[in-house]
């Protein structure tokens, strides 16, 4: 082991192996606070050159490797085990835009540029990135498209895996499979590159990314609304969807009770409407014109949503200001759950006619068992996911709540979530936490399948042991 890693010093050199311990202990943490790992080393490499050569030592020297982006992942994925054997590689020096091709409109970086930072070079260009999401300060790119990051528009464009027209990737044995020309169209063979996307890095590393960009929009029709239950918003998304087709870039819902946790706890945040009874939505729509046909289109459906009974109130923003306001509401909520003590997650998805009866079913289900919990739901409605969170009655009980009950909640939204043919893990993956629910509630082909695919790539076993399968 110590001769490896100091042929790896030797190739990252010393700035390369980060031995600063709050920063290492940072690193060896995950988001949720779930795993705490150890590792033999932390290396962060500059290009694609280093990493492949690293990874080749660890390969020849039999040691594992865990990948790791912006830490930011809700599974564990980027967390190394507790035996201090494995080797953590930190993408966070690989973080070079390599070129914005504007007239292709595609943007080829490093897998370690974060992605608010990629989402600011090609703005300049008027060519927006359309993946946004409330880590965008510290995620990476690399990370993104390991994980197949969702966010808060993929109604109109789609996850991480449709805005990819390119990979370079180290595989577990240090050589790079590169696959950057970001041609729109290219059969010649299988599409191995959608293999590492969303493989949360048990495949290999993904050193760099190409990246499809979108026109700017010249206007936003951006509404909040109050509504019964998430029935309700899934029949308001059919009329306007008939009537507005793919203007409509985010259709996200946000409970009573998941707003009341942002106002409760995040300054200088305030409802936009004057209901106290109802759950809400946050609409938007772009156009690429001045917008104003657009908006009163827009106002019309909502006009007739409130006619037909499924819309209580409504108010579109004004200006900018006003639009920001909405998005701030709703993308607080992860931080107010933190706020109150955190939560017990769920990310589930199902076809949109039977979310709404989910919904209604689960929470019902849930308080029959918990009756003090707090539930907090809300999420991309408009993707068929949402995020059904259960809180602890008291924030300062919510450790011993969190620790006590995680396992049934869980096990009672998951199972509801499947029987219903839907996914228990829509958007943040599988990683460790939910490895064993993979087992437990997977396709067995599928299963079966992954696992050669794992065994070609990585016959050793050494990328990223012990998550996803
Ligand atoms: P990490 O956490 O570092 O890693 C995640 C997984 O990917 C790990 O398995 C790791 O091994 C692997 N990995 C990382 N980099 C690479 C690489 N270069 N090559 C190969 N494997 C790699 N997720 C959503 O989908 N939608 C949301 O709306 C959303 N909102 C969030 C809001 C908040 C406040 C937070 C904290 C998280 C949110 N997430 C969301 C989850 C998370 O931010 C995403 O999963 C993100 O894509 C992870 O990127 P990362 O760089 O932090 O990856
Ligand atoms: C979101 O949609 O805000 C996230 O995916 C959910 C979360 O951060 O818990
Ligand atoms: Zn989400």
């Amino acid at each position: 082991m110590l001769e490896a890693l100091n042929r790896i010093q030797a190739i990252v050199g010393n700035a390369g192996v980060v031995t600063d311990p709050v920063r290492a202990h940072s690193m060896l943490v995950d988001e949720r606070r779930h795993y705490e790992g150890r590792a033999a080393a932390i290396i962060q490499p500059r290009t694609t050159r280093e990493l492949a050569a690293a990874v080749r030592v660890c390969f020849d020297a039999g040691i594992a490797m865990v990948p790791q982006g912006g830490n930011t992942g809700y599974c564990g994925g980027a967390t190394p085990d507790e035996s201090g054997a494995q080797v953590l590689f930190s993408l966070s020096r690989m973080n070079r835009i390599r070129d914005i091709d504007v007239r292709g409109s595609i943007l080829t970086a490093d897998a370690g540029v974060v992605l608010a930072a990629a989402q600011s070079a090609v703005a300049v260009h008027d060519l927006p990135l359309p993946l946004s999401m409330g880590s965008q300060g510290s995620c990476q790119l690399g990370g993104n498209v390991a994980t197949n990051a969702g966010g808060l528009a993929v109604l109109r464009y789609g996850t991480a895996r449709e805005l990819v027209a390119g990979l370079e990737v180290v595989l577990p044995d240090g050589r790079v499979l590169s696959d950057l020309k970001g041609l729109r169209k290219d059969n010649t063979g299988y599409d191995l590159r959608q293999l590492f996307v969303g493989a949360e890095g048990t495949l290999g590393i993904i050193s760099a990314v190409v990246l499809r960009l979108y026109p700017m929009p010249r206007a936003w029709a951006t509404a909040w609304l109050a509504l019964r239950d998430i029935g309700d918003a899934v029949e308001l998304l059919v009329s306007l969807k008939s009537r507005l087709g793919d203007c409509i870039t985010s259709f996200e819902y946000i409970s009573r009770e998941a707003l009341d946790l942002v106002l409760g706890s995040i300054p200088e945040t305030r409802s936009p409407l004057n209901t106290s009874d109802s759950n809400y939505a946050l609409i938007e729509l772009a156009a690429f014109d001045d917008g104003a046909a657009l908006t009163e289109e827009f106002e019309r459906t909502l006009a007739d949503g409130v006619a037909a009974g499924l819309v209580g109130d409504a108010v579109i923003a004004r200006n900018e200001g006003q639009r920001r306001a909405f998005w701030r509401l709703r993308e607080s909520i992860p931080e107010a759950e933190k706020r109150a003590g955190g939560s017990i997650k769920h990310d589930v998805s199902i076809a949109a006619g039977a979310l709404g009866d989910f919904a209604n079913e689960a929470i019902i289900a849930t308080l029959e068992q918990f009756p003090r919990a707090r539930l907090s739901v809300y999420g991309h409605v408009g993707d068929g996911n949402v995020h059904f969170n259960v809180l602890a009655p008291d924030p300062l009980a919510a450790d011993d709540f969190k620790r006590d009950n995680a396992r049934s909640v869980s096990s009672l939204i998951h199972r509801m979530a499947c029987e219903r043919g839907g996914s228990f893990s829509a958007e943040h993956g599988v990683g460790k936490l939910k490895r064993g629910i993979l087992a437990e509630l997977g396709d067995r082909v599928a299963l079966e399948l992954m696992r050669q695919i794992k065994a070609t790539l990585d016959p050793k076993g050494l990328m990223n042991p012990g998550k996803v399968i």
